[in-house]
């Protein structure tokens, strides 16, 4: 549980199309890491490749490392399906299977992994739906379909199925963007219990969200029109908000950009 990521000289590709340039970064356990910036300049990208999600898109692919407490991700003796179980991901949108109960979508993962025993299913839903913050309002409705939860409910029923499968590390693209303020703030509170076990990367167009919920923040940025995607520059949150290296990320969070 929680643990460290190291990332060098990380180049991604489209096809042909170099999308991210030489990312180098790390992420200490029980750390939440914000990555944000202008769109299209590879945060989702970049946050795909931590978990060999980026290479089932076809023609992509990725050049560099990736380590998770020191063992490369990318080796080819490790199977990308068992990354994906230990690096979990949430998405932009809340992607419930709609028909599917609470309980067996938050179980889902251990059902494909072959685990039957119903005592010990209906104990990990429990554990991961206290864990999500969503067991008080759906302990009365386990068997009802996931799809008639509120937005805000089904994100962190998707975080709960996330965290079912125990993983090291969470990753989470924009999880907010489609949620009403209040179930995003729900989310950020979950954000901040989850980081005591979890070591989290966040990807987000809000920077008041990211000064509110991470430790430390990159901005990404485009040097021109077809040109990859860059991290500009990591460091403690409050450092970025309030005394940038670069002056390219104090224009971009003084909101003087382009
Ligand atoms: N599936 C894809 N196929 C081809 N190009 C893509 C794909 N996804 C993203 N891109 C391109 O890669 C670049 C980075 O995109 P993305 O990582 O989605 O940026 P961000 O998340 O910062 O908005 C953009 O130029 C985008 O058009
Ligand atoms: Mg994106």
């Amino acid at each position: 549980m929680a643990k460290r990521i190291d990332v060098k000289d990380l180049n991604l590709y489209y096809g042909k199309f170099h999308a991210v340039d030489r990312v180098t970064l790390s992420v200490p356990p029980r750390n939440v890491t914000a990555f944000i910036g202008p769109s299209g300049c590879g945060k989702s990208t970049v946050l795909r490749s931590l978990n060999r999600m980026h290479e089932v898109i076809p023609g992509a692919r990725a050049e560099g490392k990736v380590q998770l407490d020191g063992e490369d991700i990318y080796a080819s003796t490790v199977d990308p399906v068992s990354v994906r179980r230990t690096i979990g991901m949430v998405f932009q949108r809340p992607n419930p299977f709609p028909t599917m109960s609470i309980r067996d979508n938050v179980v889902a993962g251990l059902k494909l992994a072959g685990v039957k025993e119903r005592k010990r299913l209906d104990d990990v839903a429990e554990r991961a739906l206290r864990g999500a913050n969503l067991w008080a309002e759906v302990k009365d409705r386990l068997n009802k379909p996931g799809g008639g939860l509120s937005g805000g409910q089904q994100q962190r029923l998707c975080i709960a199925r996330a965290i079912a499968v125990q993983p090291d590390v969470l990753l989470m693209d924009e999880p907010c963007s489609a949620l009403d303020p209040i179930s995003t703030l729900a989310i950020e509170d979950l954000i901040t219990e989850l980081k005591k076990d979890y070591t989290i990367v966040i990807v987000t167009h809000n920077m008041q969200q990211a000064a509110r919920v991470s430790d430390q923040t990159g901005f990404f940025n485009l040097s021109g029109v077809g040109q990859p995607g860059r991290l500009i520059e990591l460091d403690d949150t409050e450092k970025i908000f309030s005394n940038p290296s670069e002056k390219a990320t104090e224009d971009y969070i003084s909101g003087r950009f382009g």
